[in-house]
Parts: C-alpha cells; structure tokens; sequence
C-alpha cells in the first residue's frame, strides 16, 4: 500500500542531509509522483519508445530505478515484447521495497511471468559495469551523481547502447538568469503546494537537498550528453525546472 509522504513533518533534516534511507523509501512512490511534474508522461513515455525498436530481446538498464516504477510499468505496457530487464541502485532500502513491488505485482498479475523479466541489483552508477543496452533509463538520478563524475559515467553509458538504442534522462534543470530561476523555483513551489505539502515541508525538503541535487541548464546537460559521445541529443518533454532528454550514440 503506498504510504502518504509526510516526512517533512516529522523530521527537519540539516542542510545537505537528504539521503534514500528507510524512511525515504517508505513514501517514495508517493513522494515522487507529488513532487515530479508530469511523473507519470515520463513513464508512459518510455513503453511508447521501446515499441519503436526491433530489438528481441529489448535490454534495459534503469540507473537509480528505486521502487521499479518504470520497470514494472514497461513489461506491463508491451507484455508481447521480450526484454531483459536490469534495475540497478545504490540504496539497499530503496531495492527492497522494489522486490516486495515487484512480488506484489506478481502475485496480482494475470501474466506474473512477466515480472521475471525484471532483476535488480545493488551497484553504484559510477562503478557498475555496463553491458549492450537497448534502453538506458536515468531519470532523476544523474543529479544526484557529483558534477565531476558525470560525463565519465555518460560516456560509459553511450558506449554500452546498441544500434538503435537510446538513454533516456530526466533531470531536475536551472535557468542560467538568476530572475528566471527565482520564476521558475516560485512555479515549481506553487506545483508543490497545490500537491498539497505545506511551506514548511517545501522548505525543509530543499534544505536537506541542498548540495546532494545538483541541477545544471538544460544547455549545460546538452553539451555534457554531447561531449560524452551521444550524436543526437533530444528534448523530449520540458516542464520549467525538470526535462526529459532522449539522447542517441
Ligand atoms: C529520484 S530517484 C529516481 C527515480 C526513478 N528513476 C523513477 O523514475 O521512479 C533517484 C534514485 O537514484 C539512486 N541513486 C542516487 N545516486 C546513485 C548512484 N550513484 N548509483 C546508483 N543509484 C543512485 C537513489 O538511491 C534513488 O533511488
């Protein structure tokens, strides 16, 4: 059962304290789909894009795949198409409450078969070792990744894609005016409040994530999606501070 996140209320973490902890993991579903505009596009978009390929089997690797969200979505979308699924994450609570998802959507599946397809591990994106993908899914999580490390980890990645494929990557983003920005942190506020968390839940949360989410522009991840090999490098939706990018090798 997804769990209300009112985790601001009840702790008031230090400045930079953010962390997928237990109690993270507890409301995350809840907590993302709340906090991300257009959440659940993004997860419809990635079915509708790995139709599109000829891939049999279709490989995905989902970076930072937390509680399964796409992965589950994705086999349930095109249960015709084959795929081998790998869900990676460094937070051993976040992938617990993926397995019990993922079990949970077995047992109440008329195809549980289907979730066979999906494994998920343990690693850290800046170490794991990729093999040929089709797919590489990175949504909000590259920012969570130390600016330095960004462009080692994308060039590994564009390395990894098959013919065809693609890494999808979704980012909180800035506006490089600083007026523009205060607009844009004011709209993605104002998204947040009629979410229904209060002010002081918005502020605490942005004070616990300061330092740990490091946004760049969209410019800045473009040239970095560039200069790590990928040829093609696609805004696919937009939404004031978060973007979603299709980037092809
Ligand atoms: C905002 S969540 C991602 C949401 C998820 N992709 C989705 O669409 O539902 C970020 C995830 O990335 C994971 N993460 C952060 N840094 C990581 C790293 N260096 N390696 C692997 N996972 C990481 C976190 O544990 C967290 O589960």
């Amino acid at each position: 059962m997804v769990q209300i996140d009112k985790l601001f209320t009840e702790i008031d973490p230090k400045e930079g304290e953010f962390s997928f902890d237990e109690n993270v993991a507890r409301v995350f579903d809840d907590m993302i789909s709340r906090s991300i505009p257009l959440y659940t596009d993004v997860q419809r978009s990635v079915p509708v894009l790995a139709g599109l390929l000829d891939h049999d089997p279709i490989r995905v690797v989902d970076l930072g795949c937390s509680t399964g969200t796409s992965l589950i979505h994705l086999v349930n979308a095109l249960p015709d198409r084959k795929f081998e699924i790998t869900g990676i994450d460094n937070s051993a609570a976040m992938l617990e409450k993926c397995r019990e998802k993922i079990a949970a959507t077995r047992r109440h599946s008329k195809q549980p078969e289907l979730m066979e397809q999906i494994k998920v591990e343990q690693a850290d994106v800046r170490s794991f070792e990729f093999s040929e993908a089709s797919i590489v899914l990175m949504n909000y999580t590259l920012q969570f990744v130390e600016v330095e490390s960004r462009k080692k980890v994308l060039r590994r990645i564009c390395d990894s894609i098959r013919p065809g494929g693609f890494l999808l990557v979704s980012e909180k983003v800035i506006h490089a005016q600083p007026e523009m920005d205060d607009a844009l942190v004011e709209m993605y506020f104002e998204f947040k409040r009629r979410q229904g968390y209060s002010d002081l839940e918005i502020s605490r949360k942005r004070d616990a994530l300061e330092n740990v989410l490091v946004p760049l522009t969209v410019d800045g991840n473009q040239c970095l999606f560039r200069e790590a090999g990928f040829g093609n490098v696609e805004v696919l939706l937009k939404w004031f501070n978060f973007a979603t990018f299709v980037c092809r090798p």
